[in-house]
């Protein structure tokens, strides 16, 4: 029987609505939630990017700005530009796009932005919060990631959870949300002996290795969850993911598509976690 496609589209439209009902009660109170986001230099995809979370703004009522700044802007500049969002009482979440041109240091330029407007999730501060299960900014794609492996009814508790990846973005940070939620979790990279058999074992699978159908048909049980966080560019300049998806969505129980996955979700969480910050400011204030 072919697997449940879980449908980005439809939960991030779900999240969305949340967001814009949460920033539509924010302003009736006085506050109206903003979103600074960075992006350096001409990166092609770091632009598209940018101007999806632009519209997702708009689509909310979050109030967006986008700073471009050039390729030759230098660290000092970019730090600068951080501070001065930081010390800004009407802007509620930071984002630096990255990857940042090879001359900035991204640890660096991370490391400035202020924990409470990290939206992103990046900062040693929330990534530490997370690992010890305090209220914190989840980065936007693990956190999307979970919410569509809960929101296709899966009870993860003593389930074993296998991720294919240890990014700091998504890896480490998916790792821990499943440990969070009871899940008996895997941690699998590129020294990973027997990858195969280890995928095979899982209920959850994780795929978020960048490598175009690095997950077939044999690495996966009957009836698992199979989430797909690849981003690939196959042969024909298409995006893909990392799951070989026509064979594996044959024996999984439920899936993800790319695209129309998990890239929508991590967009959509970004709104949330901007609303988030923005509802720290008005308790702050009570
Ligand atoms: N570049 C690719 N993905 C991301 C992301 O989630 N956040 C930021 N800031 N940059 C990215």
């Amino acid at each position: 029987m072919a697997a449940t496609i879980i449908d980005g589209k439809v939960l991030a439209a779900e999240v969305k609505a949340v967001a814009a009902r949460d920033a539509a009660a924010l302003k009736e109170q006085g506050i109206s939630p903003k979103l600074v986001v960075f992006l350096v230099g001409e990166n092609p995809a770091s632009a598209v990017y940018v101007r999806g979370k632009a519209k997702d703004c708009a689509e909310c009522g979050i109030d967006s700005i986008v700073e471009t700044l050039p390729e030759t802007t230098t660290e000092a500049d970019l730090l600068a530009r951080i501070v001065a969002m930081n010390a800004d009482p009407t802007v509620h979440g930071i984002l630096v796009q990255l990857p940042l041109p090879g001359h900035i240091e991204e640890k660096k330029v991370i490391e400035a932005i202020d924990p409470k407007k990290d939206v992103d999730g990046f900062t040693p501060v929330n990534i530490g919060r997370l690992q010890i299960g305090e209220d914190c900014f989840v980065p936007c794609t693990p956190a999307g990631a979970l919410y569509m492996i809960q929101a296709a009814g899966v009870q993860l508790a003593g389930k074993d959870a296998v991720v294919v990846g240890r990014s700091n973005i998504v890896g480490k940070p998916m790792a821990m949300l499943l440990v969070a939620q009871s899940a008996t979790v895997t941690v699998c990279h590129s020294k990973t002996q027997n990858l195969a058999a280890k995928c095979a074992a899982a209920d959850v699978l994780i795929a978020a290795a960048g490598q175009e159908k690095l997950i077939t048909a044999n690495m996966v049980k009957p009836g698992a969850v199979v989430i797909d966080v690849g981003m690939n560019k196959n042969a024909d300049g298409k995006l893909c993911g990392d799951v070989d998806f026509e064979p594996v969505s044959q024996v999984a129980g439920a899936i993800t598509p790319v695209p129309g996955g998990v890239g929508l979700m991590t967009r959509a969480m970004l709104m949330a976690n901007t609303i988030k910050a923005a509802q720290w400011v008005l308790q702050a204030q009570k």
